[in-house]
């Protein structure tokens, strides 16, 4: 059976409360090692969000692992207002870079998304790079890829899961990469017809992932 990766992307959303509530939702439904077995849950709240994340999941033994949702590209030092490798790793395996919203927003060049790649490989944090379709860069040291077209993300308009394979299967082929997620419009109903695909990894979930009983539907039946 091959791995899956089941991202939960929650963006700028939530509050401590919230986040607390999400996790105590989670944790009162068991589930059977089967429905998760092969299968890594990674949930990326905001920054003001890990410890409070990282606490509900050690308490409750959860199969959770936490990530960030970006992260500065310079180490610590006099750089206000960012949150850097070392702090996230603190609470955190993973960290995505490269969305589009990052991308568009807050104008990430290409140049600084590989410098962010780096200095996550430097403090092992396991980048998830999102990619808007197999023509986008990737850097070294990158073994998980989000394959998210713009047009899929929030729009309840997904990608079709042939085409997300086909895409997949040519970013595994052309930029020699292990593992290709897929993500944009994904919830508990479409899941599957994505983690189905011979050369589909998994999922990066954003609105879906805000409800605990969604996204624990889409852990289940990925
Ligand atoms: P969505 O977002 O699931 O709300 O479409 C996905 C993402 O932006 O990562």
């Amino acid at each position: 059976m091959k791995k899956l990766f089941i991202v939960a992307n929650w963006k700028s959303n939530k509050t401590t409360s919230q986040c607390y509530l999400w996790f105590q939702s989670i944790s009162g439904i068991k589930l059977h090692q089967a429905e998760i077995a092969h299968k890594e849950v990674i949930v990326c709240p905001s920054y003001t969000l890990l410890s409070e994340a990282k606490k509900a999941i050690t308490e409750s033994a959860l199969p959770i692992k936490l990530g960030g949702q970006n992260l500065s590209p310079f180490d610590e030092g006099a750089y206000t207002g960012e949150v850097n490798g070392l702090q996230i790793r603190e609470f955190g395996e993973y960290v995505i870079i490269g969305h589009s919203e990052r991308r568009e927003r807050f104008s990430e060049s290409d140049d600084l998304l590989s410098k962010k790649v780096e200095v996550a490989c430097h403090h092992t944090l396991i980048p998830v790079f999102c990619v808007q379709n197999e023509k986008i860069p990737i850097p070294n040291g990158v073994a998980i890829v989000a394959y998210e077209p713009i047009g899929a993300i929030g729009t309840s308009k997904p990608d079709s899961p042939k085409n997300a394979d086909e895409v997949a299967r040519v970013i595994k082929e052309k930029q020699n990469i292990q593992y290709v997620l897929y993500g944009g419009s994904v919830t508990a109903f479409n899941a599957k017809s994505f983690t189905d695909m011979p050369h589909i990894d998994g999922v990066l979930v954003g609105g879906a992932s805000l409800d605990p009983f969604e996204f624990l539907e889409i852990v289940k039946h990925a």
